[in-house]
């Protein structure tokens, strides 16, 4: 009988009465003030196989609370199913997008859950947790298909024993991200996953049974391919929920929500994500996750790999030739040094953490192919490139790429900023300039290109010398 309860719960995906032996649990909880009434109900339950084999032969009551002295079993059956369904009923749904915070979208709660308060925990990302002590043991349910409004996706809090009437229960580990930015761009998209790595290395290096996408509280149904490659490379081919089955709610077993980014961690920890991404992205892709070791040429001198990684368009470099040229005349008076001039757009997610583990320096323009960055063995150098205006105008989004150098562990030996370009319209707008100037072209500067190329090499070279005389270190980053 009970069997076939459970069975007929999971196939309608309805779930009524998810799990019999709980729900005892559940109402005792809810129902402390009752427990008088319930004690003998409790005696009745132990002594019977099921809610559903109470004899047909016990009078009807006529409601709830009556016979409350002289308890019979269909009046507490009754009594349980009453204040279950009342239960069921009170779960309150709140929009997933609060615009009350509209003006600080990523100040404190947020505005994605604005009502859930996150756990702070020393040196971890901010997460949201369900069920746990701080939801009372309630799941996390979701009412989420919109796509272009995230005030008309709505979440609320259930006890697994009274879910909202109609409720899918999804099973397993659920990684909810809300991401301010988006999943496409290779490093929002690496921001927004990061924290759900560094929460699986703090728990038993645990995998999610699916992912659940929003941005702004809209949902989005997958990730940018890199992302997506990237994020399946350490946690494997989970798919992303879509809720497919009508409007929900959908309710998860376990749900981690990440809403901050990398928020609430010190660069030790970022450090340590950033090893094992790398890691795990060699690996799916058949590398040495130990990246290529020591390499000399035949008279001893180590390799330097210079890579230029272009981009198309957009902060392209105006005379690509130049360039390629400048820095193909100082690769070549250092011993060792190899030029690699590789279009960013025409690489596969493995060919691009190919070409960045077998790079030293990375040369190119500002923008989300530098991501990649952290596919370098740590130490390596990045040099970037500006167009005209990006100082004035850019806003502190301009240092992303140092601050990711910094975090992953490679140096950033600075960037050079086009002074030359046209002259943005309104200078006073900062909006209007920075779009103004955004995707402009990068002009060059052989004499500066030069120098700068030529210290950075040295640089290189000095320190691969050094490494050279030193043991390799092997490295436990791909354990988790
Ligand atoms: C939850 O609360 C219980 C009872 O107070 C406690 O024993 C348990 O350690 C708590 N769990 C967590 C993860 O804090
Ligand atoms: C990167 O780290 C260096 C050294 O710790 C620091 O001086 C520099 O300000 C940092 N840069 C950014 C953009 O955070
Ligand atoms: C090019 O760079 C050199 C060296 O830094 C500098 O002296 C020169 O003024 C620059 N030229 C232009 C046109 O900016």
């Amino acid at each position: 009988m009970k069997m076939e309860m459970e069975m007929e719960t999971r196939t309608s995906g309805l779930i009524i009465l998810p799990q019999i032996k709980h729900q005892r649990r559940c109402i005792l909880i809810i129902l402390l003030p009752f427990l008088s009434i319930l004690l003998p109900l409790i005696i009745i339950f132990h002594s019977q196989a099921s809610f559903f084999t109470f004899p047909s032969s016990t009078p009807s009551p006529s409601g709830p609370f009556s016979n409350l002295g002289n308890p019979t079993h269909s009046s507490h059956s009754n009594l349980v199913e009453t204040l279950t369904a009342k239960l069921k009923d009170s779960v309150t749904f709140l929009p997933l997008k609060d615009l009350r915070y509209s003006e600080t979208p990523m100040d404190g709660n947020t505005w994605f859950m604005s009502s859930l308060t996150d756990t702070f925990e020393e040196d971890e990302p901010a997460y949201l947790y369900f069920p746990s002590n701080s939801s009372k043991g309630r799941v996390l349910c979701i009412k989420g298909r919109h796509t272009t409004d995230g005030t008309k996706n709505s979440y609320a809090l259930a006890w697994p024993e009274a879910l909202p009437p109609s409720a899918t229960l999804l099973e397993g580990l659920t990684f909810v991200s809300d991401t301010y930015y988006s999943h496409e761009n290779l490093w929002h998209g690496l921001c927004a996953i990061a924290p759900f790595v560094g929460w699986s290395m703090k728990n038993q290096c645990l995998k999610p049974s699916r992912w659940v996408l929003f941005h702004w509280g809209e949902l989005r149904t997958k990730m940018g391919s890199w992302v997506w490659n990237l994020a399946k490379a350490k946690f494997g081919d989970v798919g992303i929920e879509v809720f497919g089955k009508g409007d929900g709610p959908y309710c998860f077993e376990k749900a981690v929500v990440m809403r901050h980014e990398l928020e609430g961690m010190r660069d030790e920890k970022k450090l340590r994500i950033i090893d094992l991404m790398r890691c795990k992205a060699r690996e799916a892709c058949g590398l040495d996750p130990m990246g290529r070791g020591k390499e000399l040429n035949e008279r001893g001198a180590p390799i330097i790999r210079l890579t230029l990684l272009m981009r198309r368009g957009a902060r392209s470099f105006k005379n690509e030739e130049v360039v390629k040229g400048i820095f193909g005349k100082e690769c070549e008076r250092v011993e060792g040094c190899v030029l690699s001039v590789i279009q960013s757009e025409d690489l596969s997610f493995c060919d691009q953490v190919r070409v960045m583990t077998n790079t030293d320096i990375f040369a190119s323009p500002h923008g989300q192919q530098q991501t990649n960055m952290l596919f370098m063995d740590q130490g390596s150098s990045v040099m970037e490139f500006f167009p005209k205006g990006w100082l004035e105008h850019g806003g502190v989004g301009q240092y992303a790429y140092h601050w990711m150098a910094n975090q992953s562990g490679m140096k950033h030996q600075g960037a050079w900023r086009d002074p030359i370009g046209e002259e943005c319209p309104n200078p006073e707008q900062e909006l209007e300039c920075f779009l103004f100037h955004k995707d402009s072209k990068i002009g060059h500067n052989e004499t500066y290109f030069a120098e700068w190329a030529r210290k950075v090499l040295n640089q290189v070279r000095v320190s691969k010398l050094e490494q050279a005389s030193k043991a390799q270190v092997t490295s436990s980053a791909c354990e988790c």
